[in-house]
């Protein structure tokens, strides 16, 4: 199993462009393009055709796509991720929260893909926003705090993700006061921002759930430190409008670093 920082890419403040392009944007030897991407990228008539882009390639062989307009988002039966999940809460969120429209699913031979639309958005960990991180760093801020907001109470009741475990090694989990829908997986490069700088939309929601909402403050405020330097996480907190509450962001990210 990769650890967390691994997957979300812990050394990128020291990293440069190209370093980063080929860690996130570049294929390992052993990896193939998403089977279904063939079929994708053709679209009629060999002149309509798309030359994909890849974008993002996470830890665990999934791979991210650009096909001009639409996102292929793949990843293998062998990464344990069951893109059905995400595609659910994708539906749910459409017309509640800014996030990707699905606009198709399946499995190919070796893994699941959803079709979402191109949001005109950039993630808040492009080359231009880690050197821009005082106006990323709220808009992350602000996108969880519209997603905190959101009324909750038709959300399906059986969506679970890590938020809500209580492994016993961690002993008892503070008070839940407030529950909110969580994201559960507040990362910087799934909060994507327009072009004025300001939040635009969050991606990757597979883990959506209700839980607390510290569950996506404490790890939201430790990835600001792995994409744009130590020293963010004060704005972070205050754009958002809380106080930090140290014993919820120890035992969220001991969770986090355990089950999810
Ligand atoms: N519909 C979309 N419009 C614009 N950008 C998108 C869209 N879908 C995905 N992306 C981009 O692709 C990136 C990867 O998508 P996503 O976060 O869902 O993949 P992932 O492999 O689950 O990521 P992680 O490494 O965090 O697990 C996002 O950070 C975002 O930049
Ligand atoms: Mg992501």
């Amino acid at each position: 199993m990769v650890n967390a920082e691994d997957r979300h890419g812990s050394d990128a403040p020291g990293g440069t462009v190209d370093e980063w392009a080929r860690r996130f944007q570049t294929l390992k030897p052993d990896e193939v393009p998403a089977p279904i991407l063939d079929d994708l990228s053709r679209k009629g008539t060999t002149s309509d055709s798309v030359v994909p882009e890849l974008v993002w390639r996470n830890e665990l062989g999934g791979q991210t796509w650009r096909l001009a307009d639409r996102y292929l988002k793949w990843s293998p039966h062998a990464a344990g991720i069951d893109l059905r999940r995400e595609i659910q809460r994708l539906r749910w969120l459409e017309g509640r929260h800014p996030a990707p429209l699905v606009l198709g699913s399946g499995d190919d031979s070796v893994g699941q893909w959803m079709l979402t639309a191109a949001l005109d958005a950039d993630t808040a960990v492009s080359d231009f926003w880690r050197s821009h991180p005082e106006q990323a760093v709220r808009a992350i801020a602000e996108g969880l705090r519209r997603l905190h907001a959101l009324p909750f109470t038709d959300a399906p009741s059986h969506w679970e993700s890590w938020v809500s475990r209580t492994p016993p090694e961690l002993g008892p989990r503070p008070s839940v006061t407030n529950p909110v829908l969580v994201h559960g997986d507040a990362c910087s490069p799934n909060t994507l921002i327009d072009a004025d700088g300001r939040f635009a939309a969050n991606v990757d929601v597979g883990d959506l759930a209700v839980g607390d909402r510290w569950a996506d403050l404490a790890v939201g405020a430790m990835s600001l430190e792995w994409n744009y330097g130590a020293g963010w996480d004060g704005l972070f907190y205050e754009v958002y409008g809380v106080e930090p509450d140290s014993a919820r962001i120890v035992y969220y990210r001991a969770l986090w670093s355990s089950e999810s």
